[in-house]
């Protein structure tokens, strides 16, 4: 198996190298991609120095097995339909393909089925907000039904990337102009991420809504999604209201999430400091005055379950639908 990492310079991509590692990803062949900048640097990989190369159009008909993107919306739009139609998986970090309906979107636990006999083409990775948000209720959907879901993300400054993060720590220095974020970032909340639509909603907000009707295939859940970006450098999290179609009771709703894949129920606090590192998505404060809505808090590192580990878990499912044995 041949695998490249594109973008493997940046928050996810470094992430991702490190992910294949710890799941014990070994493949017989492996190339790491970024622009022109960062040609040259290295990369440790199982113990191996290699150097990363300048992402070109002919590298993607190398005939890598996996492509792993977290190179920006752009990059994945310009290469990996030639990767795609060279015979290759591309597993792709970005927003460019994820509507696309012959695209599948993958949080492996929940649909991974859609990956079965999917010979070649792009994967999806859906948005990190969304990905946290879908594990912890995927099992409420299918066992109450998911009407209405009210959502405020709080979301960590590394999901604007390496550029999100010197931000913050530049205002944190002192330097205190505003050029990722529209606001100041530190000692602030910022209530805007991504392009403001005239709808009123904001892209970002858009993809928590759309990706969460096709990863759960159910185009009648209500989604009402406010997204906030806080001073925190790793860790996304989320206060979610429900309202289920069929009426539940507690124990039965918190057997539900404890019985979702890669889902910790709490009954203590869990903060973005305390999951950060780590592949799960915790669920607490889980509390409801009726039978038929709820409240809780969710958080999830937003680089690894939110990005790399999905990405990493897409991978090692499609070996295992398509190639074990
Ligand atoms: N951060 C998150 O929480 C998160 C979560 C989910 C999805 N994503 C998505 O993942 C992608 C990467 O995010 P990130 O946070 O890792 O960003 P990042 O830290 O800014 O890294 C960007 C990476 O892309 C490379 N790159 C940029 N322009 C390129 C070009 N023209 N050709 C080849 N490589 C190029 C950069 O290489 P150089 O070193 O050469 O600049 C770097 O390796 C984005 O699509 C983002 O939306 C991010």
């Amino acid at each position: 198996m041949r695998i490249a990492v594109v973008g493997a310079t940046g928050e996810v991509g470094r992430m991702m190298t490190r992910v294949l590692q710890e799941r014990g990803v070994k493949p017989g062949g492996i190339d790491f991609y970024a622009s022109a900048r960062s040609a040259g640097a290295t990369v440790e990989f199982h113990g191996e120095v290699h150097r990363v190369k300048e992402l070109t159009r002919g590298a993607m008909e190398e005939g890598y097995d996996y492509l792993l993107f977290s190179a920006g919306g752009a990059v994945s739009r310009e290469f990996a339909p030639t990767a795609a139609a060279s015979g290759s998986v591309v597993i792709d970090n970005s927003s460019a393909f994820r509507m696309d309906p012959a695209v599948p979107l993958v949080v492996p636990e929940i649909n991974g089925d859609l990956l079965r006999g999917y010979g070649s083409g792009v994967v999806a990775n859906p948005n990190c907000s969304t990905i946290q948000m879908v594990l912890s209720l995927y099992r409420v959907h299918e066992r109450f039904g998911l009407d209405t879901i009210v959502v405020s993300t709080y979301q960590a400054v590394s999901g604007a990337g390496r550029s999100g993060m010197d931000e913050l720590g530049d205002q944190m220095e002192g330097r205190v102009a505003p050029r990722k974020f529209i606001k100041q970032i530190h000692l602030n909340v910022v209530p805007q991420i991504g392009a403001l639509l005239d709808s009123g909603f904001t892209d970002e907000e858009m993809k928590m809504v759309d990706e969460t009707r096709k990863i759960l295939r159910d185009p009648g859940i209500s989604i009402f999604p406010t997204a906030i970006r806080v001073p925190v450098m790793y860790g996304h999290s989320e206060a979610i209201y429900v309202r289920t179609r069929r009426p539940f009771d507690m124990d039965s709703l918190a057997v539900a999430i404890q019985d979702s894949e890669d889902v910790v129920l709490s009954s203590g606090m869990v903060t973005p400091l305390e999951v950060a590192g780590g592949d799960d998505v915790h669920v607490c404060r889980l509390r409801s005055f009726d039978d038929s809505s709820f409240l809780m808090w969710n958080v999830a590192d937003n680089i690894r379950t939110g990005a790399a580990t999905n990405a990493v878990r897409i991978l090692q499912k499609h070996v295992e639908l398509n190639r074990a044995g």
